[in-house]
């Protein structure tokens, strides 16, 4: 697939990276550098290149948005129009500080995100995953038990598209319905965030679920 990042930081940049490797084609976009943007595209290997957020939308199979709240109107702006697109997106739609969110219960920054993008079709993905185990879990791709990842929208093909990007990175993707699942699974991630960045066990956490039948 072709792939555009929008927002190259460390979800993006990392994700990227791992598509790459994967072997989809990989645009790394928007970051204040642009030789950020291409050093990572280097790294990430022959498949991967830098550009703006314009060229990494147009043609592309997927979208992934990865950018602070704060941002998602400025990327999508740079990024055009991105009618038909699937979006999968990490963002969550938290304040200023990082410390709480600023939509939810009764709606969710994906849910938001595709209101304000009625023409694509958003996926909710990789949000509640610390970008600290991403490497790790890609390296253990091969293995029979793999962490899971939730995921969650209302476009069959898009869900198709986001766990596919989802098994690639070496998760299993766990289809948690419709894309209003949001309004939970983002509040989740706090939760794990919790338990990545606030003991001293470290960061590089992920979650599996089970089914225990008697
Ligand atoms: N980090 C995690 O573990 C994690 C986990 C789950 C969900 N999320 C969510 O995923 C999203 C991305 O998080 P992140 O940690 O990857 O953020 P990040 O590291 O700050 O990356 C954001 C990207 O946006 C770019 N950017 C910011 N302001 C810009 C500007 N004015 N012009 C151009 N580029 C600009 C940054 O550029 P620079 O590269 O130059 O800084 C960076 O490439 C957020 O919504 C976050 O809540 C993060």
């Amino acid at each position: 697939m072709q792939i555009g990042i929008l927002g190259s930081g460390l979800m993006g940049g990392k994700l990227g990276t791992l598509f790459a490797r994967a072997g989809h084609d990989v645009v790394f976009s928007y970051a204040r550098s642009e030789q950020k943007l291409k050093r990572l595209a280097r790294n990430a290997g022959p498949t991967a290149r830098a550009g703006k957020p314009g060229e990494a939308a147009a043609d592309a199979d997927a979208v992934l948005l990865a950018v602070h709240w704060s941002r998602v109107n400025d990327v999508l702006g740079q990024a055009g129009d991105l009618s038909g697109r699937v979006v999968v997106t990490c963002s969550m739609p938290m304040n200023a500080a990082d410390t709480d969110l600023v939509v939810a219960h009764t709606s969710s920054g994906a849910e938001e995100l595709a209101t304000r993008l009625p023409r694509s079709h958003v996926v909710s993905a990789f949000n509640t995953v610390p970008s600290e185990v991403l490497f790790g879990v890609f390296k253990r791709r091969r293995r029979a038990v793999r962490p899971s990842v939730l995921y969650c929208g209302d476009d069959a093909h898009a869900k198709k598209v986001a766990a596919s990007l989802i098994s690639d990175v070496g998760f299993e993707p766990v289809d948690a319905g419709p894309l209003r699942m949001a309004r939970y699974t983002e509040p989740f991630t706090l939760v794990i965030a919790r338990l990545a960045y606030e003991t001293k066990r470290g960061p590089e956490l992920a979650y599996r679920f089970e089914r225990i039948r008697n």
